[in-house]
């Protein structure tokens, strides 16, 4: 299988990228590092735990890493994910606790301790922990097989300011950082996600599954209160995360193009927005694989097949 960390902030499209991941025989999920996004970082770490814990894989390690962006002040996106980060999970406490090292220092010990090319790392939040990473010890970045990230948006505008994506926008200096580090990059954008949306009839064969985990992600992703639909008016939620471990188990499932994708970090208007030259009008180098598409009802059927294979 091919070996993973999940970088991530739960969140409840996160939840269910871990659970995609958790059931895949494709992939050994060896970590999970959390940080500060959708809800503070205590709360993201204690969701992942507890996510860990439904899904019995308490021997995955949690590492606890960033609490704020390299450079600005934290944001949460409560407004979506509501409070707790995960509304409608209803997880009881966890006794799981993350490890004693921060993510940061545990992603550069295994990626030197592993052969280079052995570990991917799928990103679902603010890309502070792997910036970090990196700064510290730029000798990783040859060593990581590919970086798979939600983030980022160029066709449908921003969902956090008119033009900027909340991974990108909450932390534009790491996204920066990571699109420069010259390692294979696969951005999976607001392009993509948008059009992956939760209606009722997706999860309606996730309901009938009965098992604790797709009975909580039909909990967290059918409220009719969700964000989407109240704001847009859309009949259901975007999946953002779920599309990038989508994208390492059915990349036909995506279409994208190899581009230079740029992120502004100094402009109020337009802060944290992904610059993407998708005709090479520019000659900077490609620095990431950019998705623009997918076969959403190929999407969930792969994400239903296999949340019927967790426990
Ligand atoms: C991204 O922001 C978060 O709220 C989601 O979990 C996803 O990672 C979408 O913009
Ligand atoms: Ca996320």
């Amino acid at each position: 299988p091919r070996r993973i960390v999940i970088d991530t902030d739960p969140g409840q499209d996160d939840a269910v990228a871990i659970l995609l991941a958790l059931a895949s025989p494709e992939l050994r999920v060896e970590a999970i590092t959390t940080v500060a996004g959708n809800v503070p970082l205590a709360l993201t770490t204690r969701n992942a735990c507890a996510l860990l814990e439904l899904a019995g894989r308490t021997d995955i390690p949690v590492f606890a890493g960033a609490a704020r962006p390299l450079r600005r002040p934290p944001i949460s996106a409560e407004h979506v994910h509501g409070a707790t980060g995960m509304d409608g999970a209803d997880l009881p406490v966890p006794r799981l606790r993350e490890q004693g090292l921060d993510a940061a220092t545990h992603l550069v010990d295994l990626l030197r301790s592993e052969a280079a090319g052995e570990i991917t790392i799928v990103c679902l939040g603010p890309m502070t922990n792997i910036a970090t990473a990196l700064a510290h010890a730029p000798d990783i970045a040859p060593r990581i097989a590919r970086i798979v990230a939600m983030g980022g948006a160029q066709r449908e505008g921003g969902n956090i300011t008119p033009t900027a994506e909340f991974n990108f926008y909450v932390d534009p200096d790491a996204a920066k950082a990571v699109l420069a580090a010259g390692v294979p990059v696969t951005l999976i954008p607001l392009d993509v996600t948008h059009r992956v949306l939760a209606t009722a009839a997706r999860l309606e064969p996730i309901s009938k599954i009965g098992t604790p985990a797709a009975d909580m992600v039909v909990r967290m992703l059918g409220a009719e209160d969700r964000f989407e639909r109240i704001k847009y008016g859309w009949d259901g939620g975007a999946l953002h995360d779920p599309c990038t471990i989508g994208w390492l188990l059915r990349p036909d499932l995506f279409t994208g193009r190899e581009c230079n994708v740029e992120v502004e970090v100094e402009a109020p208007l337009c802060l944290g927005q992904s610059v993407v030259d998708l005709w090479k009008v520019t000659d900077r180098p490609p620095n990431a694989l950019w998705l623009h598409d997918v076969d959403s009802d190929g999407f969930y059927s792969l994400l239903t097949e296999r949340l019927a294979l967790l426990a």
